[in-house]
């Protein structure tokens, strides 16, 4: 088994089902799935759970990493602090496949409170099938890793 058909998933309270309906449909393709919870509704912060599946992603245990919380903009911004982690928050299947082509981006985080599970599925479609560009945009990727330090 490969980094590179591993996905991880994980969420707060607020998206536990869309990201289970996330994990059967993403498995069903053939992905190997790291479902890092959590797995029961109590509140739990976001921060900690977008910084896990970042990590994943960031070390190459996982080649992509889907994350949710309510909006998908907290569990973002988190996951986006680790270093070499490209994430967007997406409502849509243009941005979803742009964020790959253009952006190269290795996580997408979903709203539960924004998206229904129909579109969700066909975001998260549209970023896995989409291939990233390179040429130009390899050099605009470089800028924003220079921003790493
Ligand atoms: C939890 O209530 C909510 O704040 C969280 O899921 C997320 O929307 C934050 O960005």
């Amino acid at each position: 088994m490969t980094a590179s058909n591993r996905i991880v998933l994980s969420s707060d309270h607020a998206a536990i089902q869309l990201r289970q309906a996330i994990a059967a449909h993403v498995a069903a393709q053939g992905w190997v799935v790291v479902d890092i919870g959590p797995a029961t509704p109590e509140s739990t912060p976001y921060p900690k759970h977008g910084e896990a599946a970042a990590r994943l992603v960031a070390s190459g245990d996982c080649r992509f990493g889907i994350i949710f919380c309510g909006t998908g903009q907290g569990i973002m911004m988190a996951a986006n602090k680790v270093k070499g982690i490209r994430c967007g928050v997406c409502a849509d299947t243009f941005s979803a496949r742009m964020i790959r082509q253009h952006n190269d981006a290795n996580m997408l985080s979903l709203g539960a409170r924004v998206v229904g599970e129909g579109l969700a599925l066909d975001i998260v479609d549209a970023f896995l099938t989409a291939e990233f560009e390179g040429g130009r945009h390899a050099t605009r990727v470089e800028m924003i890793e220079a921003l790493e330090g």
